[in-house]
């Protein structure tokens, strides 16, 4: 498609969804050519997930990944896609010491073309943050449920708002993101009929990562769908493609085209 034909995904485009009853798409990606075909094939949303902590670097928490190494991938990403939106997931400890910090780091990250960054959590700080943020010229998506920053605190990877109290209490925290001025907010490990609730309850998109189907929006981690990280695959997660197969299968034939000296053929030399 010409590039001006493409009309680009913007914070309002997400709300008037939620508003017309239309569901949206959002997957990460950490890399320019992954970036590329998610755009290509229609996806809304790309998030820079602080999961690549994991996925992609092969740490056992999203805590290890820094300012630095997201700002890397940002960069990466924002350079493939033309159309969706493009949100970075700030990082542990980006946003958490001070407001000033905050806002450096998370406007470094639109500096190398995010368009919206992600921060998780609802204390009166990150509302302050949030406010600062959105003053600033950044838009933020919020994050609550299971909040894998909080994975120490929370005591590991459980379901959140399972009472209805406990749903009440995400609402509530939900309604105070959408004040600070948040567009659009993840709910993540959440039951279906409390995501529900909280959906029909909030004018700001919800983006379920393993909260059903009531959500405006749904969100998966890349790999995961591609059944390319194999470590741990969440209930929630389905699988589309089996690129851990392909991959081996691809590797495999290499290595004995290369040891049967199949490999260069007379078309593949100068
Ligand atoms: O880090 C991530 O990839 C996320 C999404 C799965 C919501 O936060």
């Amino acid at each position: 498609m010409c590039a001006q034909l493409i009309k680009k995904v913007n914070i309002k485009t997400i709300k008037n969804l939620k508003n017309s009853g239309e569901k949206f798409s959002v997957l990460t990606a950490y890399d320019y050519s992954t970036a590329k075909y998610l755009d290509e094939a229609g996806i809304d949303v790309i998030l820079i997930g602080d999961s690549l902590a994991m996925v992609a670097l092969g740490y056992e928490t999203t805590h290890a990944i820094g300012v630095e190494e997201m700002k890397i991938f940002t960069k990466a990403v924002a350079k493939g896609v033309k159309r969706a939106l493009v949100v970075t997931d700030m990082p542990f400890l980006s946003y958490h010491t001070d407001i000033a910090s905050a806002v450096k780091n998370c406007g470094e990250m639109i500096k190398l073309g995010a368009n919206a960054v992600k921060i998780e959590g609802c204390s009166d700080y990150i509302l302050e943050v949030i406010k600062r943020l959105v003053e600033t010229g950044i838009p933020v998506m919020g994050h609550l449920g299971f909040t894998p920053q909080f994975l120490n605190t929370l005591g590991g990877y459980k379901i959140q708002g399972k009472t209805q109290e406990a749903a009440e209490e995400i609402l509530n925290q939900a309604k105070q993101l959408e004040s600070a001025g948040a567009f659009s907010l993840v709910l993540e490990m959440v039951p279906q009929e409390s995501a529900k609730y909280i959906t029909e309850n909030i004018s700001i998109p919800t983006i379920s990562c393993g909260a059903g189907k009531y959500c405006d929006a749904q969100v998966l981690v890349s790999d995961d769908i591609f059944g390319k990280y194999s470590d741990f695959t969440p209930k929630f997660a389905r699988k589309y493609g089996d690129m851990r197969t392909l991959i081996l299968d691809c590797a495999r034939k290499f290595d004995e085209d290369v040891k049967s000296g199949r490999f260069p053929s007379e078309n593949e030399v100068f």
